[in-house]
């Protein structure tokens, strides 16, 4: 039996076995792909996940976006413009796998430019300095991978598979920001506290982007069972910690952490507590730049009406014509 061939026929008794398939196809790890039946939690759970994901790499395009003009050199701007370009790609990726799941993209844009469905909130933080760029690179798109990685094996196959790319890519975005801190580390006085700064006010909020403490994370533990989610909101922080400690002796920086030191009989650093009434504020609107991001979205969903319009109405002649040319839907010649 594969995941593929339960399509739905829901009659009298036949959802009961519908729900073991599933279920079985879970325990053994199985993948459950678009046309396989599967329980409304799980569909609504997958739908709120990955519409937040990709709300949230559009939204992501923002902080570092607004240096693209004012990047300090033409090696540095291209590497920068790539960058935040895979961020749409990735935000239209994500909207694709929530699409399979049958959600519309419009509705999913809808309900972002009304606050109805959030993003990640560490894009709510501005980014005054260069520095910024290279710690965005370092701390943020470093903790996605730690968030994404396991995504990778999430058991909702066109999520999964859609994490491949965009893993390999946020590699490329973590390197390039440590690249470009150890550049400026090499640099002037001046420059190395412009990192040290950025470092000071980024390392609690990307803790934060791990979510609230395991006990505080009401959804965590359906999605751990669904296996959507692969480890705990707390094990994540954790793998980030340890995997940045070492960086930053080697950046030579100091984290913001009076609390934080290696403990050799868990093998594990242990750090302090991030202030999660902070976290709360800002996931409630408050945070340094909630208003910014949002009316900036929403300028954006105005400006490019024009183009959804004409889109749309190419797209209409090209069904009236039928799959006649070079360009039918399937994109091959007919
Ligand atoms: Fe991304
Ligand atoms: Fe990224």
């Amino acid at each position: 039996m594969t995941t593929t061939d339960s399509a739905p026929s829901a009659t009298g008794g036949a959802e009961q076995e519908l729900q073991e398939r599933f279920d079985s196809s879970i325990a053994k790890d199985r993948r459950i792909e678009p046309r396989d039946w599967m329980p409304d939690g799980y569909r609504k759970t997958l739908v709120r996940q990955i519409a937040q994901h990709a709300h949230s790499e559009i939204i992501g395009m923002q902080p570092e976006g607004v240096w693209i003009t004012r990047a300090p050199s033409l090696r540095r701007k291209a590497i920068l413009f790539a960058k935040v370009q895979d961020e749409a790609g990735h935000g239209l990726y994500l909207y694709s796998a929530a699409e399979t799941l049958g959600a519309e993209r419009t509705e999913l844009t809808e309900r972002l430019i009304t606050g109805r469905q959030k993003y990640s909130s560490i894009f709510n933080y501005p980014t005054p300095t260069f520095a910024d760029v290279g710690v965005i690179g370092w701390f943020v798109d470093g903790a996605a991978i730690c968030n994404q990685v396991p995504l990778c094996r999430s058991s909702y196959g066109p999520y999964a598979r859609a994490m491949v790319r965009i893993c390999k890519e946020e590699s490329f975005h973590q390197r390039q920001g440590y690249e470009l801190l150890m550049t400026m580390m090499r640099g002037t006085e001046a420059q190395r506290e412009m990192v040290q700064d950025a470092v000071n006010r980024w390392w609690w909020p990307s803790l934060m982007m791990f979510g609230p403490p395991d006990g505080d994370s009401p959804n965590s533990a359906a999605s751990m069972a669904w296996k959507i989610k692969r480890h705990t909101n707390d094990e994540l922080r954790s793998r980030f910690v340890d995997m940045t400690v070492p960086q930053a002796e080697r950046l030579g920086v100091t984290l913001p952490d009076p609390e934080l030191r290696w403990n050799p009989e868990r093998g594990r650093h242990d750090f302090g507590t991030p202030d999660w009434s902070e976290l709360q504020r800002v996931i409630k609107g408050d945070g340094p730049c909630n208003a910014e991001r949002m009316a900036c979205r929403r300028t954006a969903h105005e400006d490019g009406a024009w183009v959804r319009e004409a889109a749309t109405a190419h797209a209409a002649k090209q069904a009236a014509r039928g799959p006649r040319g070079p360009h039918t839907e399937e994109g091959t010649a007919a």
